[in-house]
């Protein structure tokens, strides 16, 4: 078994949904947590989760900087979910690029792990991606956070240790606030559940997700893409099914159109077929996962309280 460098990791995003599993994972290995954090609320919460505090937000890049240059390591889970899902998401896809080109700089020639949080969503659709894959360019604002994982893969070559974990559109459990949370709040609103066509989502549970930020950031190597999939691809109108049954509403072929109408945002988002697998993830860094599927997670409740 590989020796565990303790480090004192600098974290963004550790007051978030993923992030307040990764921090109590992180201290459990023995590591210390620096944590970001923009209001009193997220400042007093990371205290209590036992992080040290620096006060700030993605804008401050002089922040950033000192805060990665003090550390052994930074993981980058914050991003401008406020700004991305009222209509500016290539702005807050800037935002976060400028965030990433600061703290990676300050890691540059320290051999030091970057671990930045991305997405699935799109990856390779019509077929099961790989950490091989790429999405195709394309002129979509959300392509932004494509090009900045790119660019982290590349800043391996700046003697940093990065490395980039997509996350599938659902990292789910108990509290989740995410996509199945908003999917389930507009279904109800909508008096049935929809799907579009053939469309699947790879899914995993927080709690593993968070263990593989901890095994990323202790051992994955230098330009490595991880995949956190449980769930390779659930067929959307399982999801339907398994949200109509909690809520006790009709399920609904929809068309893209009845979709957006009923969905708005997030029309697009549960069309988007994105199966992706994570063999190679599991075999790099020893990872399985071990909570309960997105199925079992719906049929448990607690989505539905
Ligand atoms: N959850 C998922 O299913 C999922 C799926 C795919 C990818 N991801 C990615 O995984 C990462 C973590 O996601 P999450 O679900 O944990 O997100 P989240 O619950 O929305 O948390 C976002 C975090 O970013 C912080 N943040 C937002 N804007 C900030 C700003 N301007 N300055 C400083 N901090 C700011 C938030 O701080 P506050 O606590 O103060 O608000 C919070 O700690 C993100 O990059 C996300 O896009 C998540």
């Amino acid at each position: 078994m590989e020796e565990v460098v303790i480090m004192r990791v600098f974290v963004t995003g550790a007051s978030g949904w993923i992030g307040s599993a990764v921090v109590p994972e992180l201290l459990a290995a023995g590591h210390g947590v620096v944590g970001l954090a923009r209001s009193d609320a997220s400042a007093e919460a990371l205290a209590k989760a036992g992080a040290e505090v620096v006060r700030g937000t993605l804008d401050d890049l002089g922040t950033l900087r000192d805060a990665a240059a003090a550390s052994e390591g930074v993981l980058h889970l914050a991003f401008k979910h406020d700004v991305a899902f009222s209509g500016g998401f290539a702005e807050a896809a800037g935002a976060d690029r400028a965030a990433v080109e600061a703290m990676a700089g300050a890691l540059a020639g320290t051999g030091r792990p970057f671990v930045l949080a991305s997405g699935l969503l799109g990856l390779t659709r019509g077929r099961v991606g790989t950490e091989r894959d790429f999405p195709e360019r394309s002129g979509s604002p959300m392509h932004g956070r494509v090009e900045t994982a790119r660019r982290v893969v590349d800043l391996a070559e700046t003697g940093v240790r990065t490395s980039v974990l997509r996350l599938p559109p659902t990292v789910h459990g108990a509290g989740d606030y995410g996509f199945i949370a908003a999917y389930v709040a507009a279904s109800r609103a909508a008096g049935r559940a929809g799907f579009v066509g053939d469309a699947r989502w790879p899914a995993v549970h927080r709690s593993d997700a968070a263990r593989l930020f901890v095994l990323a950031l202790e051992n994955a190597p230098a330009g490595s893409v991880l995949h956190a999939v449980q769930d390779e691809g659930v067929p959307f109108r399982e999801i339907a099914e398994a949200v109509g049954k909690g809520l006790d509403l009709p399920v609904a072929e929809l068309s893209q159109e009845e979709a957006d109408a009923a969905y708005t945002w997030l029309g697009p988002i549960i069309a988007t077929d994105s199966a992706a697998s994570s063999d190679l993830t599991r075999a790099l860094l020893s990872w399985e996962p071990t909570g309960p599927g997105l199925l079992d997670d719906l049929a448990s409740g607690c989505y539905f309280g």
